[in-house]
């Protein structure tokens, strides 16, 4: 079936991409002798693709079958849902952000080359002691739960989807910080061996973000090892990632290898790449637009219509009380 109308989520990468990591990649391909931009993806044009996408790896081997899959589903928690539909399956893992894979949306494939076992985890920084765990054991220590969040990118992208994880504030408990740590600062695997977009030096690997503490402690910020019911594929942050459901959704680190506690505010991924478009706080307001473009309404993936942003994303009853002293700084950037 062909697909007549193209919603806006279906944009080619060059529309949503930093305008400075375009600026570089063009240089660098006019140095290679390339004339034209070379990633600039247009939606495909068949209704099957994302069936194609769907389970993109295929069947796994014996041998990766996630050794915590008997732990999913795991027990819905209602206090956490969403008056809207849920977003397709197919659509959620199949339409990614994961530049470590590349910029374009349709990643799910390449994705399944990264390893995700064995996986470890490092705690460091301001901790009573540092520590590196096994990820099967660290979620085996941990109480799971699903809960459905709304999930608002800075694109202007949006969906709906039943998140299996933990609660950030037990992560933290396990980590034990000393009283001075401030921030958490989360980092995602070097590996250009098996991320092609890895070995793209221009951009400052490997990707990292920071919250803090009071953020880390909030109820709604939630440690990711599941997604529908299943453990969570790699496109979508497999083994680990973070979901901060009132922040746009490059704050929630996909693929997680080292917490550091710290006490100075960690710089990120995009602040280093584009320090005038992404800040630390960035989370949603529709009335503060990004640079380039508004963010006053969203597209949930799937649908032809566009809806208004809400305020923290919906989430302001829960995370407003963080922000109340922080004076002039710019919380929504
Ligand atoms: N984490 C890593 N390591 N690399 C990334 O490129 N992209 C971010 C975030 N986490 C990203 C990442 C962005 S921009 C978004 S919107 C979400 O992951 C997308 O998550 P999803 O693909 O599961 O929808």
């Amino acid at each position: 079936m062909q697909i007549h109308h193209k919603p806006r989520w279906a944009l080619p990468e060059r529309e949503v991409t930093p305008e400075a990591v375009f600026r570089n990649r063009r240089a660098l391909l006019k140095a290679a002798g390339f004339g034209i931009l070379g990633a600039g993806i247009a939606a495909p044009a068949q209704a099957g693709f994302f069936d194609n996408l769907l389970g993109a790896g295929g069947a796994k081997p014996d041998a990766e079958v996630d050794p915590t899959a008997d732990l999913y589903p795991a027990p819905r928690n209602e206090a956490y849902q969403v008056m809207r539909p849920l977003t397709d399956e197919s659509l959620a893992t199949s339409y990614n952000n994961f530049y470590e894979f590349g910029t374009s949306k349709r990643i799910a494939a390449e994705s399944q080359k990264l390893p995700i076992r064995p996986w470890t985890v490092t705690f460091d920084g301001m901790v009573e002691e540092e520590k590196t765990v096994d990820i099967d054991s660290l979620i085996r220590q941990m109480t799971l739960e699903e809960r459905v969040y709304r999930h608002r990118c800075v694109e202007t992208w949006s969906m709906v989807v039943p998140w299996t994880g933990f609660p950030l504030a037990d992560l933290v408990a396990f980590a034990k910080p000393t009283s001075g740590a401030r921030y958490i600062r989360m980092e995602t695997f070097l590996n250009p061996d098996v991320a092609s977009g890895q070995r793209q030096s221009w951009y400052p690997w490997p990707y990292v973000e920071g919250v803090t503490m009071e953020e880390a402690m909030n109820p709604l910020a939630f440690m990711v090892t599941g997604l529908y019911g299943k453990p969570i594929e790699e496109q979508n942050g497999a083994p680990l990632r973070i979901a901060l459901p009132w922040k746009y959704g490059f704050k929630s680190v996909k693929s997680i290898v080292r917490f550091t506690f710290t006490d100075k505010q960690p710089s990120s991924f995009w602040m280093d790449i584009a320090p005038s478009e992404y800040g630390f706080w960035a989370n949603v307001n529709p009335e503060v637009p990004h640079p380039r473009w508004s963010q006053a309404m969203e597209e949930p993936l799937g649908g032809n219509d566009r809806i208004p942003t809400l305020l923290y994303n919906g989430y302001a009853e829960e995370v407003a009380g963080l922000y109340k002293d922080l004076g002039d700084q710019k919380i929504f950037f």
